[in-house]
């Protein structure tokens, strides 16, 4: 095709996401003013809402080319539902079927988004250790196992999940932005942070490199003492945060693991779109607040130092929880940092819309 502007299709819309200033949300934290400059790259708009769209075509490709994954194969994966948006638009372009296994604590959004792919999704209890036959990451295993011409992508261990975001992601964002002084974002698979961070330090070593955990993850403590000692506790942040060290993490490579609570991510969260315009999931409040942190924590080091977050997922799969204020009240995660959403008035003769909670 010659007209550069002519995409073949969605896969080739993937990536080359801007990055914006943050302001309001981030003049102050811990009533003191915020030192750092900090922006954040839109990851959420990628063609599937996500930065893991990133991986899906990518991960897919590379199966094919060993092999692993032949016509008419289906694709399985654990995911916590943006990986298999990835993989569902890269299997619908590509025809293959798709099965994928998630945590029940995922929002219903993600889960009818897959399905709505006709991926079949498979929900495993959220507090089944990592070694439990009945958790995502075995259940999708034996799936994997007793399906024919199954690939199994393995997004944890799979090394081509970082190789993606160190031949992509990284040079983006160096391309963007030269003055680039620290990279923030969470860890899940840990193929972001670790791809992206690694090719930023080798082009510019200065880069510091922060993980942002929430807490409850084991994240925090491996990387401070070298051992985990309790397993993960239960937390609402989706898609970062892990029970185990998937292969893809390369925990020394970190200069810094900030551990936010819930109650600030969703805070942060909210904000991010009343103050910034920018609709963004959970985990994305996670990397915000874990910046605004590790700005507090350098001190004066901190001034005119420039901090990109990665804003990984889109706020339209939260609406039933983040954007339900039944849902945050039940949670506790309502009150003067996070008031209720406007009433809807309806004249009289308007019904109320189906599915709206008044
Ligand atoms: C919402 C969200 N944020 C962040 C991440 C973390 O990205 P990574 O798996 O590359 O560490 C994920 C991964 O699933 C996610 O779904």
């Amino acid at each position: 095709m010659s007209n550069p502007n002519l995409l073949p299709n969605a896969l080739a819309a993937i990536g080359d996401t801007p990055i914006v200033r943050l302001d309001r949300a981030v003049r102050e934290w811990n009533g003191k003013p915020v030192l750092a400059n900090l922006y954040a790259k839109l990851e959420f708009m990628n063609p599937g809402g996500s930065v893991k769209d990133r991986i899906g075509a990518y991960l897919i490709e590379d199966a094919e080319k060993r092999g692993e994954l032949k016509p008419g194969g289906t694709v399985v994966e654990a995911t916590s539902g943006n990986t298999g948006v990835g993989l569902g638009m890269a299997a619908a372009i590509k025809g293959y079927k798709t099965i994928f296994v998630l945590p029940d604590k995922m929002a219903a959004e993600k889960i009818n988004f897959l399905r709505a792919f006709g991926a079949e999704v498979v929900l495993t209890p959220t507090s089944a250790e990592p070694t439990d036959p009945r958790s995502h990451y075995s259940v999708a295993r034996r799936i994997a196992k007793d399906t024919p011409n199954a690939f199994l992508v393995n997004q944890y261990d799979n090394l081509a999940n970082r190789r993606a975001h160190y031949e992509r992601t990284g040079p983006e964002i160096l391309g963007q932005m030269p003055e680039i002084d620290a990279l923030v974002a969470g860890m899940g698979t840990g193929g972001t942070i670790t791809g992206t961070g690694q090719y930023l330090k080798e082009k510019k070593p200065s880069v510091k490199v922060v993980c942002a955990d929430p807490i409850g993850s084991i994240i925090h403590e491996v990387y401070t003492t070298g051992k985990q000692t309790k397993p993960a506790q239960p937390y609402k942040v989706e898609g970062i945060g892990e029970d185990f060290i998937p292969k893809n993490f390369e925990l020394p490579m970190l200069d810094a693991v900030v551990q936010v609570a819930d109650i600030d991510s969703l805070t942060m969260a909210r904000r991010l779109l009343t103050q910034e315009g920018l609709f963004v999931g959970t985990s994305a409040g996670t990397a915000v607040v874990a910046a605004l942190k590790w700005a507090e924590s350098q001190g004066e080091g901190a001034r005119g130092k420039n901090v990109l977050v990665i804003l990984p997922d889109s706020g339209d799969r939260y609406m039933s929880k983040l954007w339900n204020d039944v849902w945050m009240e039940e949670n506790g995660f309502l009150g003067a940092k996070s008031p209720r959403m406007p009433k809807v008035t309806l004249i009289e003769g308007a019904v109320t819309p189906y599915g709206l909670k008044l």
